[in-house]
């Protein structure tokens, strides 16, 4: 619809499907202004949006409405995996096409779609007749929220990136900048989640408050002061803001996935996976990453892990430290690091033989330490090397604080830090490998288009455990970093009061941990020995949870106090169910009424009233029973605990 040219003002309400949500856009004094309403009720308040471009650092943000356009889409979308096979797309948009009243009359189209349970919403620059590219100083938008509302953060730009403990604070104390999604409860009971979709060719989204109490996008720049340099056409990521009336339910939301484009490839190659992994040996000191003595990355112990994997019945191997570049500070020396080439004590061909010969998957391993550059320089050879030893899987890591990218320290979360991420998954999906990438870039969702993107760390995992993480931490997890995808947080240690490295959970927690923090790649990350020895009915459970489910099914839970989640297998039609709680204990009453069959045969691994993450963290109670979706369960969580369940269908 054309718009008389002399309407200067514009108020326009863009509703849910349902009705339940309300975005109100509005132009007045050729500013422009959102608002946001559930059932009535306000959750954001007037806020701005626009760019300030750099040049003569001339605001974008005052426009004249020329056309709009609407469109509703109702659809059921299929993801190749995941938590849920299918996500509902239902919503209804308008494209607002805008124009500046005055010379240069740049463009600008602002997208907003309004589903169920969420609105986005992304800037288009259109191609303009006197420019082609474009240098973004700072990104107007606002998130007007109460600053009386209770919110749950991590920081951002600090030196271990994601890898945080969450903070509950509320949002007039937030100080810095908070790293998305970012969860708040606003004083009506609303729970949102402020994050961002499609993160392609621009600085993340981190946010704070500006002097007025305003809570605003501060997107992260580049060393030269600067957001993003983009050619024309462009368009933001969408800004997303998730809805719910529950913590719980707020966990349920998959629009970050609908906001994504399907696949342009074939990805049929691509499978989820369970591994193992030449890894923990080097957390509790046993092995090292660096070759010598008690190297871990050894042709002979590659060997035994995979012997080991096929016993266990777990898919894949990860070998960490196979590679030249790990001798003295491998923190500090990082530029050295080659990719191609093995340490004189592992033969990448004999163990990748050896591998494909019994069955198992590979997991190859590339930690960059942030140096971009030299990792760069060797990508397309690094990754054929894989590619030509039958790898499939690559586990890359960006440890350190900053990335060097051109020569210059950049952010991981900035432009150039999100373009070279993407590199990776391209070159990846080239060579039908599937990434894991600890210390990534926050998930926007572009799983959907790039499948073989299986998984990612981007929060902080049981590498930390040891007394940096509380038994909060998990309980956190589904109700912030979750909401971005899944997460590779090397579950199921079991070998928790190693001096070492103690884990601060107890021993049901640890099988939870694979049903309440979903992975693409998920890893079984304690020596094999362990699972071996001392745990064969405990490791069943590990062995038999899938990586790739038909459905969740959120069940009940607070945020940093508890959650329990089920989830049915993709394949079996068997359901799963996990619980997991802070350093309280608590009992957990759940109704069967979800499950489809009439009998499930039951195993449950559960804590005990001795159990506590403290000092009895081994005591379990097992039992097999047969239920029926008529049935209830009681569950106790004991403190820093947790507990398992399969259902077998019958
Ligand atoms: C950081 C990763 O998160 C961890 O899993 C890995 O072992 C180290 N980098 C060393 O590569
Ligand atoms: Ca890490």
């Amino acid at each position: 619809m054309i718009l008389r040219s002399k309407k200067l003002k514009l108020d326009r309400d863009i509703l849910t499907p349902d009705g339940g949500i309300r975005f109100h856009f509005s132009i007045k004094s050729y500013k422009l202004y959102y608002e946001v309403f559930k059932n009535d009720a306000m959750v954001i308040g007037k806020s701005k949006l626009g760019f300030i471009i750099c040049g003569n650092e001339t605001t974008f943000d005052n426009f004249i409405p020329v056309r709009e356009h609407k469109k509703s889409n109702k659809e059921k979308i299929t993801m190749m995996w995941g938590e849920d096979k299918t996500i509902d797309n239902t919503y209804n948009e308008v494209a607002f096409y805008l124009a500046e009243p005055k010379d240069p009359k740049r463009t600008m189209t602002l997208r907003v779609r309004v589903f169920n349970d969420a609105v986005a919403f992304c800037y288009e620059i259109p191609p303009q007749p006197h420019f082609s590219q474009l240098s973004i100083k700072e990104e107007l938008t606002e998130f007007n929220i109460d600053p009386e509302s209770t919110a749950w953060k991590i920081p951002a730009y600090q030196p271990d990136r994601y890898e945080y403990n969450y903070e509950k604070i509320l949002l007039e104390d937030l100080k810095g900048s908070a790293h998305t999604p970012f969860t708040a409860r606003t004083l009506d009971g609303t729970y949102l989640s402020i994050h961002e979709a499609a993160l392609y060719n621009y600085g993340s989204m981190t946010l704070k408050l500006d002097k007025n109490m305003k809570l605003k996008a501060d997107i992260t720049p580049l060393s030269d002061g600067t957001i993003a340099h983009v050619r024309l056409p462009f368009h933001t990521p969408w800004r997303l803001i998730m809805l719910a009336d529950s913590a719980i339910d707020l966990t349920k939301n998959r629009t970050m996935f609908a906001l994504n484009n399907p696949p342009e490839q074939d990805f049929r190659w691509v499978e989820t996976l369970k591994f193992i992994g030449i890894w923990w040996a080097m957390y509790v000191g046993e092995w090292t990453w660096a070759p010598g003595e008690r190297h871990g990355a050894t042709t002979e112990h590659a060997k035994e892990y995979i012997d080991a994997a096929v016993r266990l019945g777990i898919s894949g191997l990860l070998i960490e430290g196979w590679n030249d570049g790990w001798e003295g500070d491998w923190l500090k020396n990082g530029m050295y690091n080659k990719f191609t080439v093995s340490t004189p004590d592992f033969d990448l061909e004999e163990v990748s033989r050896y591998a494909k010969r019994r069955g198992i998957e590979i997991v190859g391993h590339h930690e960059t330490v942030g140096f971009v550059d030299n990792y760069e320089r060797q990508l397309k050879e690094a990754y054929d090397c894989y590619a030509r030893n039958n790898i499939h899987y690559l586990k890359t890591g960006y440890s350190g604080s900053m990335m060097l990218i051109h020569g210059r320290r950049e952010y991981h979360h900035s432009q150039l830090g999100v373009i070279h991420y993407q590199k990776t998954v391209e070159l990846a999906a080239k060579k039908h490998i599937c990434l894991d990438i600890h210390e990534p870039i926050k998930g926007t969702g572009i799983e959907r288009t790039w499948p073989n993107l299986l998984s990612r760390e981007g929060a902080r995992g049981q590498e930390y455990e040891g007394g940096a993480i509380a038994p909060s931490h998990a309980c956190f997890l589904p109700y912030t970093r979750l909401l971005s995808g899944g997460m590779d947080y090397t579950s199921g240690i079991f070998d928790l009061t190693n001096p070492a490295k103690p884990i601060f959970t107890t021993l049901a927690r640890q099988l939870a941990y694979f049903v309440t923090i979903y992975s693409g790649m998920q890893m079984a990350a304690d020596r094999p020995f362990i699972y071996e020895d001392k745990f064969k009915k405990e490791f069943e459970f590990i062995k038999i949870v899938p990586t790739n489910f038909e459905k969740t099914v959120p069940l009940a839970g607070e945020i940093g106090e508890y959650y329990v989640v089920a989830r049915k297998d993709r394949n079996s039609g068997d359901w799963f169910i996990g619980g997991i709680t802070n350093e309280e204990s608590r009992k957990v009453h759940i109704s069967l009424d979800f499950l489809d069959k009439a009998k499930y045969e039951a195993k449950l691994f559960t804590d005990t009233p001795k159990s506590h993450y403290k000092n009895s963290q081994f005591e379990i109670s097992e039992k097999e029973v047969m239920l029926t979706k008529d049935d209830n369960l009681d569950i106790y969580m004991a403190p820093g605990g947790g507990f398992a369940i399969w259902l077998k269908s019958k």
